[in-house]
């Protein structure tokens, strides 16, 4: 079957009754969907699975109507009015950058900071606007004193980039890394802890450990592995790439010692903005990437001297939070969670398929992966691709395999259900 053309997709979509408002281009001739359709007070099970409700949400970004992208684990669009906040900030600055950019943007940076820390529910002065979670697990991975012989412990699920910094500090510090496998998913929170447990030393100095695991989609006992670390005096970094505004979890709910995130992933701020908390008495004894002068060494501050930078995606970070608060935090993820379970439920008891994580509440977020049998998920991925247009990841790791599918506030149930029919059909006639 050839690639549709988007004329094909949109009026075959519309045939199907399935395009409940499409953005940019393709928009109806009339007003734009009213936020009075999103009523907050009611349940957020309820109103999760009201698709007219979403209508607003969804027309809040242009994105291209003729791709169904549920590939949004990696990066994600922003919605129209922070790349519009972006843009403007971004032309601003190039009007006179000493003044526009040095004397009126920079400072600002500070109320973004205060914005950031209330919703991440931290300290303004635990919080480092980073530009993304690399910049700051890496600062910590790389920062955090450790002498030869010292070692630190983490999944073997981990993110590769982190993975590749400590062996880096391994060739070159001598310390020693433990990567342990975790237990299958069903398995209990209180094994989890256990499995940790069994491998601490007495020579552990720091703990590595992913919120939500990007490969598969399950979350950790973040805050019993924290008390179980504690316990033994030993902090630990959380890897929050997938877990601010995606998971409704606050600081307190984490208890951690550090945590990065990148905020263009979840929250859908402009790429290349995330931020790094450091519990305050943290904050002098980790070296920052780039030196900073001495005085800052309690500062947190201390972690943002990296030169020159566009302050303009940081300050479109408050329109981003505008609208996050807008949907608040737990209609966000019961709507997310719908929209998993209407393409993933059906194919749980599908004969073969493997379902990479357990789907309880607190076990599993917006993203699954999802093994079929006798197909490899790297041909899967692309037949998705280029028979249907929809694009989703393939996973292959040493402990599973399988296709990832990450819906967004912007995908419609309309747009999962063309992937169930596709998935249906791959699984009735193969790829042909
Ligand atoms: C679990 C996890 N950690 C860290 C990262 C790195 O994020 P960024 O590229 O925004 O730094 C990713 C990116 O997908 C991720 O999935």
């Amino acid at each position: 079957m050839p690639l549709l053309g988007r004329r094909e997709f949109l009026s075959r979509a519309a045939l199907a009754g399935s395009l409940p408002f499409i953005a940019g281009a393709a928009a109806p001739a009339g007003r734009p969907p009213s936020s009075a359709l999103l009523d907050r007070s009611r349940p957020p099970g309820a109103l999760a699975a009201d698709e007219s409700a979403w209508r607003y949400v969804q027309a809040a970004w242009s994105v291209d109507r003729s791709i169904i992208n549920l590939e949004n684990g990696g990066v994600q669009p922003s919605p129209d009015r922070v790349h519009a906040a972006f843009a403007e900030f971004a032309r601003h600055a190039h009007r006179a950058p000493p003044i526009t950019l040095n004397r009126e943007q920079l400072p600002q940076l500070e109320d973004v900071r205060a914005r950031v820390a209330a919703a991440f529910g931290c300290e303004a002065e635990e919080l480092a606007l980073t530009r993304n979670t690399t910049e700051g697990a890496e600062t910590v991975l790389l920062g955090y004193e450790l002498s030869p012989g010292d070692r630190v412990l983490t999944t073997t699920q981990d993110y590769w980039r982190f993975l590749n910094t400590l062996k880096q500090r391994v060739a070159r510090d001598g310390i020693e890394i433990d990567t342990l496998k975790l237990p299958p998913p069903d398995a209990s929170a209180a094994t989890v802890v256990d499995t940790f447990a069994a491998a601490l030393t007495p020579r552990t100095r720091l703990v590595l450990i992913s919120q939500l695991i990007n490969l598969t989609g399950r979350m950790l006992p973040v805050r019993a592995l924290v008390e179980l670390c504690h316990s033994r005096q030993i902090p630990v970094l959380v890897d929050g790439a997938h877990g601010f505004a995606h998971i409704p979890a606050r600081r307190d709910d984490l208890a951690c010692d550090y945590y990065a995130t990148s905020l263009h992933k979840w929250l859908g701020a402009p790429h290349g903005t995330g931020f790094l908390y450091v519990r305050r008495e943290r904050i002098g004894s980790l070296w920052p990437h780039f030196p900073a002068p001495a005085e800052l060494r309690d500062n947190i501050r201390k972690f943002e001297s990296i030169g020159t930078f566009s302050a303009a995606p940081f300050l479109a970070i408050r329109t981003a939070l505008d609208f996050y608060g807008e949907i608040g935090a737990e209609h966000k993820w019961s709507r997310l969670r719908f929209l998993r379970e209407r393409w993933l439920e059906p194919l749980v008891n599908h004969p073969g398929v493997i379902v990479h994580l357990d789907r309880g509440e607190s076990s599993s977020g917006a993203l699954a992966t999802v093994k079929f049998p006798g197909l490899a998920a790297q041909p899967l991925a692309k037949w998705l691709w280029e028979r249907h247009r929809i694009v989703v990841r393939p996973v292959d790791h040493p402990e599973f395999s399988g296709i990832r599918v990450t819906p967004n506030l912007y995908t419609t149930s309309a747009e999962i259900d063309a992937l169930s029919n596709a998935l249906r059909t791959a699984l009735r006639e193969g790829l042909s």
